[in-house]
């Protein structure tokens, strides 16, 4: 493919899509903009794989880690289960759902009066990306917002940065695969995303042992999470073979895994199943999400309606509103994902997805959450603007696309 001339690798350019959205094949092969993958980070994959924390401490030269979680992870036992066997370590508890700065800056207080000399994410996505904004800020000089991605912060990160292991204990951002952090700034006002290639953690352990507990709310939540960056990352008008790729492969192992898990909690099969779809969905969206995410990242900055959950409602909608541009790859994954050939096959993946949401435990409707305020959301749509994945959004998208998205999953 040749690029289209003023975009280059490494670049911001790197996942926008919206200044080349005429050039695009159906079959999506001609993007027009190129998709970054910048692979491999090391990780270790399997039922016990936690048992090799220490040692990968050890191959990182950590003598100090911080240890990044939550409250209630501590509380439930599971952060002194799996880090038994590391000493000396500081725990650093203050991760909230949807992190903050200040939740970021807290833990780079204890990270530097400790001397620690790395960081275990040791948690769901909130307690990884907060781990790498921490890992950021201990040798990149400002605040978080000196690097938002949409205001050319890539640019600015550099690869001197403590190693991170990431080790999670949900099976659906991907963070521990991805390279971005997402925070709430005051200066922004919203989820403001930090991205860059040296932001993956230096080895993620997936342990799918590790979700057993998951309450059957969170794991339909986070499961759909990894659903939508599957489907999203599948559409976006960016192109790059290994991310599609994986795409495809990691929504095959959501729609094995996720009705069973969340019913069925500790069927262990299952569990493996959404925590590799978790873990190829973070990969494939390398190239660039959605409409969907910007829209949840728009709601997410309200309160603490959980991400996952926000991707649940919306992923009908946008997928319907998508569809007029984006009948060929939508039926070209509902073949690549064994739901036949020919027919209606974008029909007969929006219908699945439907049918797998209305046997999750999760709310339909945005009305259902308390924390949001139908009178806000032109505010939802203006963030959402200001959100970077849009950009690929097969189908561009304006203010009025947003609040009418908005008022459909009402
Ligand atoms: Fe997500």
């Amino acid at each position: 493919m040749i690029p289209p001339s003023g975009s280059s690798l490494g670049s911001s350019a790197e996942l926008s899509g919206s200044s080349s959205q005429a050039h695009v094949s159906p079959d999506g092969l001609v993007a027009g903009t190129h998709a970054l993958f910048t692979f491999p980070n090391r990780v270790i994959f399997g039922n016990g794989a936690r048992a090799s924390l220490a040692a990968e401490l050890n191959r990182l030269r950590i003598t100090r880690p911080l240890i990044v979680t939550d409250a209630g992870l501590v509380a439930s036992g599971l952060v002194a289960e799996v880090t038994a066997s590391i000493k000396p370590a500081v725990l650093f508890q203050g991760v909230q759902g949807n992190p903050t700065e200040a939740d970021v800056l807290t833990g780079l207080e204890q990270y530097n009066t400790n001397r620690c000399d790395g960081l275990i994410g040791l948690g769901g996505g909130s307690s990884v990306d907060a781990a790498k904004a921490i890992r950021l800020l201990v040798t990149h000089p400002g605040r978080l917002a000196d690097y938002d991605y949409t205001q050319g912060g890539l640019d600015r990160i550099t690869s001197n940065l403590p190693p991170l292991l990431a080790v999670p204990t949900t099976a659906g951002t991907g963070s521990e695969a991805g390279r971005g952090t997402l925070i709430q700034l005051p200066q922004t006002g919203r989820k403001t995303i930090a991205l860059s290639p040296h932001l993956l953690p230096s080895t993620a352990i997936c342990d799918p042992e590790l979700t057993l507990e998951l309450p059957a709310v969170m794991t339909a939540g986070t499961g759909m999470d990894a659903l939508s960056h599957c489907v999203e990352s599948f559409l976006a008008t960016t192109f790059h073979p290994i991310c599609d790729g994986i795409a495809v492969e990691g929504l095959r192992y959501v729609f094995k895994g996720l009705e069973t898990a969340v019913r069925e909690g500790t069927n262990l099969e299952a569990r493996s199943a959404m925590m590799a779809g978790a873990l190829l969905g973070g990969i494939s969206f390398h190239k660039g999400l959605g409409v969907v995410h910007s829209l949840s990242h728009a709601l997410g900055s309200e309160g603490r309606v959980h991400h996952g959950t926000l991707n649940a409602i919306l992923l009908p909608h946008a997928l319907r509103f998508n569809r007029e541009v984006a009948e060929f790859r939508l039926s070209e994954l509902s073949t690549r994902v064994g739901l036949g050939r020919g027919g209606d096959g974008a029909g007969h993946l929006i219908t699945l997805i439907e049918l797998v949401l209305a046997r999750l435990p999760l709310p339909r409707r945005l009305g259902a959450l308390d924390a949001l305020r139908r009178d806000s959301i032109a505010e939802y749509a203006r963030l959402a603007m200001l959100d970077h994945c849009h950009r690929t959004n097969p189908r561009p998208c304006t203010q009025t696309d947003m609040e009418i998205l908005l008022e459909r999953a009402w």
